[in-house]
């Protein structure tokens, strides 16, 4: 299978919209700040905030496809797979992992909150599926992380991409780590990218018996938020041996 491009025909919104818009809406503030009281401080604040907003844009934009693109290409898939997507969004990541099967499917759940990603819909997701040239091989369910609609064992890989932060409390994503588990099936993969409680996945999956743990950083063209929300990946496999 030939490399799969980072760049999309598809549409695929902006991720958690209110906090670059905060940030754009800050940036104005003091912008306007240094002009009223004549002061050039507000201008390094203003030139600081747009900096972190030019790299979040980046990276949801440009940058988790580039990065995904390579994950996934280092991944070496048959391309007769079962692929789940857990917090799929408009696809960005699903479909991508769609164009490296022939005869596998490419599953995406997600309960679509316009909060995390704009636009975001089933809707979006197919149609971007359609653009993308892979909707014979992508399904899309309704559903919570926290108790996914699959059977145990049924899934060759399990991705997901800046979705798990998105439940609150430690609880609610601990249970989701270990639904993307119990639905992979024994020697499986595990990839978790996530701005926040990384080291906790990689404590659960250690708690769960899963293999091969590592946490490492995405690269640069994934820092979606600054300093403090530097994008992290933490991979495993499942033992063949079940757990
Ligand atoms: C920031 S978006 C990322 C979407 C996609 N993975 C991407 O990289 O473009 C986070 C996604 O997680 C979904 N999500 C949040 N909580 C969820 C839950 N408990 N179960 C399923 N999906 C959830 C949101 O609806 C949203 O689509």
């Amino acid at each position: 299978m030939s490399r799969v491009s980072p760049r999309r025909r598809g549409s695929y919104g902006i991720d958690a919209p209110p906090a670059p818009a905060f940030m754009a809406v800050v940036a104005v503030l003091e912008l306007v700040l240094a002009i009223v009281d004549r002061n050039p401080r507000p201008l390094l604040a203003a030139a600081f905030i747009l900096t972190i907003l030019g790299a979040y844009l980046h990276a949801t934009l440009r940058g988790k496809f580039v990065v995904w693109a390579e994950i996934l290409d280092e991944l070496k898939l048959r391309g007769d797979e079962r692929i789940l997507d857990m917090g799929c969004g408009r696809g960005a990541v699903l479909l991508m992992a769609a164009q490296h099967l022939t005869t596998g499917r490419a599953v995406g759940v997600d309960l679509w909150r316009g909060v995390d990603q704009s636009g975001n819909s089933a809707e979006a997701a197919r149609s971007n599926a359609v653009a993308e040239g892979v909707a014979d091989r992508v399904e899309l369910h309704d559903g919570d992380m926290r108790a996914l609609p699959f059977e145990d064992n049924s899934f060759d890989l399990v991705l997901s991409s800046l979705a798990i932060h998105n439940i609150s409390g430690r609880t609610g994503r601990a249970k989701a780590v270990s639904e993307a588990v119990r639905v992979l099936r024994p020697g499986g993969r595990l990839l978790i990218a996530d701005v926040r409680a990384t080291r906790k996945y990689q404590e659960e999956l250690a708690r769960l018996g899963m293999n091969d743990i590592v946490r490492r950083r995405a690269g640069r063209q994934f820092w979606s938020g600054g300093p403090w929300a530097i994008t992290r990946l933490v991979t495993a496999t499942k033992p063949e041996r079940q757990i």
